[in-house]
C-alpha cells in the first residue's frame, strides 16, 4: 500500500540517503546472531530500493559499510562481504527487471577480489539502467573521500593539469566518489542515534537531517512516507532570511 498521494509522489525529493542502522540491536533483541540481523537489513534495503524507484525517488544512497566498520569481529565482517556478494551476484542477474543504476562510493581497493569485481561488474552493466541509481557506500568514510580527493586534485596540480588557487566547490565535487550526483535533500538515520557517523559529511552540508526510532530491518515503506512528510514540514533556507 502506498501511502503517499499523487501531488506527493510528484515532489518526493530527488535524492535521499539513507544510514542503514540497527541491524545488530535488531538480532540482539530477537535473541539471533549480529549476521541474522544484516541479512533482515538486506531484506530492508530491497524493499525500500524499490519503493524508492516506484515513487519517483531518483538518487537512494545508502551506507552500507563504513571505514570504521572494519573494527568488528572477523566473523560479523566477514558476513556481511558474504551478503554484499550474494546481493550483487543477484543483481546482476536481475539487472533489466530492476532497471537500478549502481555506483559505489568508498575506497574498494581494501575489498576482497571478487566482491571488488562484482562492484565493478555492477556499475559498468547498470549504467544504462535509469529507473533509479542506487549509491552504495561501501568501505565509505566521509573524512576518506574528501582525503582521497584532495590527493588527486593535488596529483592533477604536480601534473601540470591544474594551478593550486583554481580550485572552487563545484570542481571540488568532481574528485568527490560522489561526482555528477546532486546533493541529498534529506538524510535519515533509523536507529535512534543523532549522529553522522562519518556520511557524506560534504555533500549533507544542506540536507535535512530525520533520526527515527525504528531499526533498520524494521524499517518499511510508511517509515519513508514519514520522513518525507517530516521533509516537507522543514523550510529549507540555505542561510538566507
Ligand atoms: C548497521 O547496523 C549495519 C552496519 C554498520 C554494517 P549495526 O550493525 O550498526 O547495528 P547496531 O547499531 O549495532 O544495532
Ligand atoms: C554507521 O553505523 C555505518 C553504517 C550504517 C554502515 P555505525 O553503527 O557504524 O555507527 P556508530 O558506530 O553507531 O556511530
Ligand atoms: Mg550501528
Amino acid at each position: 500500500m502506498m501511502a503517499l498521494s499523487m501531488d506527493d509522489k510528484r515532489s518526493v525529493p530527488r535524492h535521499i540517503a539513507i544510514i542503514m542502522d540497527g541491524n545488530g540491536r535488531w538480532a540482539k533483541n530477537k535473541g539471533l546472531p549480529r549476521t541474522a540481523g544484516h541479512k533482515a537489513g538486506g531484506e530492508t534495503f530491497r524493499r525500500i530500493a524499490n519503493y524508492c524507484r516506484d515513487i519517483g525517488v531518483k538518487y537512494l544512497t545508502v551506507y552500507a559499510f563504513s571505514t570504521e566498520n572494519w573494527k568488528r569481529s572477523e566473523e560479523e565482517v566477514g558476513g556481511i562481504m558474504l551478503l554484499l556478494e550474494r546481493y550483487l551476484t543477484e543483481a546482476l542477474r536481475d539487472m533489466e527487471k530492476n532497471g537500478v543504476c549502481f555506483r559505489f562510493f568508498g575506497d574498494l581497493s581494501r575489498l576482497r577480489p571478487k566482491l571488488r569485481k562484482l562492484c565493478e561488474d555492477a556499475e559498468a552493466r547498470s549504467s544504462q539502467y535509469h529507473d533509479v541509481q542506487v549509491n552504495f557506500c561501501l568501505n565509505y568514510g566521509g573524512r576518506d573521500e574528501i582525503i582521497r580527493a584532495a590527493r588527486a586534485f593535488a596529483a592533477d596540480v604536480a601534473a601540470g593539469k591544474r594551478s593550486a588557487d583554481s580550485l572552487t566547490e563545484a570542481d571540488f565535487d568532481n574528485y568527490l566518489d560522489s561526482a555528477g550526483v546532486p546533493d541529498p535533500e534529506l538524510v535519515i538515520r533509523p536507529s535512534g542515534e543523532m549522529r553522522t557517523s562519518n556520511f557524506l559529511p560534504w555533500q549533507s552540508a544542506y540536507s535535512e537531517f530525520v533520526f527515527m526510532n525504528v531499526l533498520w530491518p524494521d524499517f518499511m515503506p510508511e517509515h519513508l512516507d514519514e520522513a518525507i512528510e517530516e521533509y516537507h514540514r522543514r523550510e529549507r533556507r540555505f542561510g538566507g532570511a
